[in-house]
């Protein structure tokens, strides 16, 4: 018997969660069939995909790349959608009922096309971390208006759900988020205002792109997971621990009110929990990431050492705050991260940038997206400022 393939529109198909996605479509041909590929500047790459999976709707969000992208490739521009936010609206708006979403971009700009795709109906396999924490409940309530579901693709996130699995809500005391550490998790804070940009973006366990690589040396990428975990599971922030582990091997834990722990464990490859999301929370035949007890280093937990990574309790304290102060993080924190990345700002410069972003917070939730992403912009404007500010105080 013929099993039809399920329709899968693929956001941010040129990032690390998108090539880790395209590559397990290529491997499991008969099970999916990629309708839409989107991208922001790589439009060469997000070209050759389009001709390898020719009934997929494109976009390519950045207006001069889309630009350069028409000249080049003129047999593509039919099936086009316009740049920016639009266009990936119209892909999400343009997938078969039934397809599902994966939203692998970065950054608050993956909020509406999540939130659209909820609407629909249509299920969401959501590695944009940051679109969830931006819209927080406005997300969840998407998802229960349009009857879309979220399926976590961050591997913690994905081992939480399977330890979850058959336990009631109300079994759980904790839950344990595991961590790496990031590439400082041994050098003395004393130093970290020598760091170069080279450093941050040498991850000891997992190649990613470069915003989570940074939010990982930081750990914001850990306090941003501390609020998806909060939303997605309904477990009080206070309950929602930070281990690091460094083998990344344990990829989370659920400890039960009996004193019982659950943990998810296998090799660090984000092809299984994207195929555990892609297969809607059921665990189907695949070849990657071979993981043998046998031969598992020995695993160990630490307690984060809060001098060493301040952004972990600045995403705490928001998430307590209520969803601007949210908001304001993840902006300040995008801008900080992006001024890193041009050279403009130093590492140990991100965290008091967002903590000056944080005290400007004058309200404590958001009643839309419109709100949500309002506020995005009007921190985004002040934070680049004030990354502005300090590369010239440099120069
Ligand atoms: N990488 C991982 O292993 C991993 C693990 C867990 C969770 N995540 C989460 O998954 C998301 C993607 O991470 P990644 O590491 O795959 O990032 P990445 O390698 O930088 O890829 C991001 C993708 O989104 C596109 N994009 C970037 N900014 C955009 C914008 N403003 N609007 C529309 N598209 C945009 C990029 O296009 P171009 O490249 O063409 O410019 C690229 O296709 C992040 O939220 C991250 O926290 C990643």
């Amino acid at each position: 018997m013929r099993v039809e393939s399920s329709p899968l529109a693929l956001l941010g198909a040129t990032g690390s969660i998108g090539q880790n996605t395209v590559d397990l479509v290529r491997r499991y041909a008969d099970r999916y069939q990629l309708v839409a590929l989107s991208a922001r500047t790589r439009g060469n790459e997000l070209a050759l995909l389009a001709r390898e999976f020719p009934a997929a709707q494109l976009c390519l969000t950045d207006p001069e790349a889309r630009a350069d992208f028409v000249g080049a490739h003129s047999d593509l521009v039919d099936r086009l959608a316009p740049p920016g936010e639009e266009g990936l609206l119209e892909l999400v708006a343009g997938a078969p009922a039934g397809a599902m979403v994966l939203n692998g971009v970065v950054g608050s700009a993956g909020l509406r096309p999540t939130v659209s795709a909820l609407e629909r109906g249509l299920d969401v396999a959501l590695a944009n971390k940051e679109a969830l924490v931006v819209g927080g409940q406005i997300v969840l309530e998407a998802a229960e208006r349009g009857g879309g579901r979220l399926w976590p693709v961050d591997s913690e996130h994905s081992a939480i759900a399977q330890c979850l699995r058959g336990n009631p809500k109300d079994e759980i005391r904790r839950l344990w988020l595991t961590a790496s550490g990031g590439p400082f998790r041994d050098r003395d804070p004393e130093t970290f205002g020598d760091i170069e940009l080279a450093e941050v973006l040498r991850h000891p366990t997992w190649d990613m792109g470069p915003k989570i690589t940074v939010d990982s040396a930081t750990m914001m990428n850990k306090g941003l997971e501390v609020l998806e975990a909060h939303l997605l599971f309904g477990t009080p922030l206070a309950r929602v621990n930070v281990v690091i582990h460094r083998q990344s091997i344990i990829h989370s834990m659920v400890e039960l009110r009996d004193g019982a722990f659950l943990a998810q464990l296998g090799a660090p490859d984000m092809r299984v929990p994207i195929l555990y999301a892609l297969s809607r929370g059921t665990h189907q035949e695949c070849d990657v990431a071979p993981f043998n007890p046998l031969e598992s280093p020995e695993l160990t937990f630490e307690a984060p050492d809060p001098r060493r990574y301040p952004c972990l309790d600045l995403a705490r304290q928001a998430g307590e705050a209520g969803g601007a102060a949210v908001v304001v993080l993840n902006a300040a924190n995008e801008e900080a991260v992006a001024g890193l990345l041009r050279g403009e700002l130093s590492f140990i410069e991100i965290a008091p940038l967002i903590e000056r972003a944080l005290v400007q917070v004058d309200r404590p939730a958001i009643g839309s997206v419109d709100d949500a992403l309002a506020l995005d912009v009007e921190t985004r404007l002040r934070s680049r400022e004030l990354v502005a500010e300090r590369a010239r105080s440099r120069s």
